[in-house]
């Protein structure tokens, strides 16, 4: 099996920006800075509504994915305000952020984070996981908060559909603050992440899971947690609605 080894960039613009004319600019600021570079995988994930502005500004520009801030399992029916998988699909979406501490405040559990994991493996699309704590204690319980979460969200997802798995550690205290963790933080995590896997998996299978980082990323920091916390790639937030600074962080991922 071909393990994909290429680093992944996720822009997670959140709830923003405003205007359609707005996401037009910001893509296509973002697609000519990356023209020359096909050894990322870079993932724009837009909000819903925005979906069609961003694949038809991207064009025919190979190295931009299409994402998703969120998704409904269910294919249709009654579930006001919901925007469904195959509905995100029909756009070109193919990367689906699940799990993510701004939509767990809002109620997602981890038992809802796995059924929309196992029904985004059966779309055929690749499901990020976040996965993050609250805050750091000094007895160090929130590895076993990180791999209640870890453990849940991959529950009867079968070691085969390992390659469209990515667990995005955003630690919450990280996220939006200008907190970033450190690049050791970052690596002991990511060890740990992959010790769960292959506790579940076996390690060979684990090495299919890509483990990235999310929480204040930006063009300063982004090199030393690449290098030094060794993840596959980042999820940004605030800094993906600067084109610029987005492509620097992207170009720290290239080896
Ligand atoms: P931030 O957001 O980069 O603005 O901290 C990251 C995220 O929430 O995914």
């Amino acid at each position: 099996m071909k393990i994909e080894r290429r680093p992944l960039v996720v822009a997670n613009w959140k709830m923003n920006p405003l205007t359609r004319d707005a996401v037009v600019k910001l893509t296509q600021g973002v697609k000519k800075l990356l023209q020359k570079i096909d050894d990322v995988t870079v993932v724009i994930a837009p909000p819903s509504i925005f979906t069609d502005a961003v694949a038809t500004s991207r064009s025919s520009s190979k190295n931009l994915i299409l994402g998703a801030q969120d998704a409904h399992y269910e294919k249709l029916g009654s579930y006001t305000g919901s925007v469904s998988l195959a509905m995100h699909a029909d756009f070109g979406v193919e990367y689906v952020i699940v799990g993510h501490s701004e939509r767990r405040r809002a109620g997602e559990t981890d038992e809802l984070v796995n059924t929309k994991v196992l029904a985004i493996l059966k779309a055929k699309m690749t499901a990020i996981i976040c996965v993050g704590e609250e805050k750091r204690d000094k007895s160090a319980h929130y590895f076993s908060d990180i791999e209640k979460q870890i453990r849940t969200a991959l529950l009867k997802v079968p070691r085969s559909r390992l390659e469209q798995v990515v667990i995005a550690y955003e630690p919450i205290w990280a996220i939006g603050t200008g907190d970033t963790a450190t690049a050791e933080d970052v690596y002991e995590m990511r060890l740990f992440i992959e010790k769960i896997l292959s506790d579940v998996y076996g390690r060979n299978y684990a090495a299919h899971v890509r483990i990235i980082y999310g929480g204040s990323v930006n063009d300063k920091n982004a090199r030393a947690l690449f290098e030094e916390g060794r993840v596959h790639g980042f999820l940004v937030g605030g800094a993906s609605l600067h084109p610029e600074e987005f492509a620097r962080i992207v170009v720290a991922t290239r080896m």
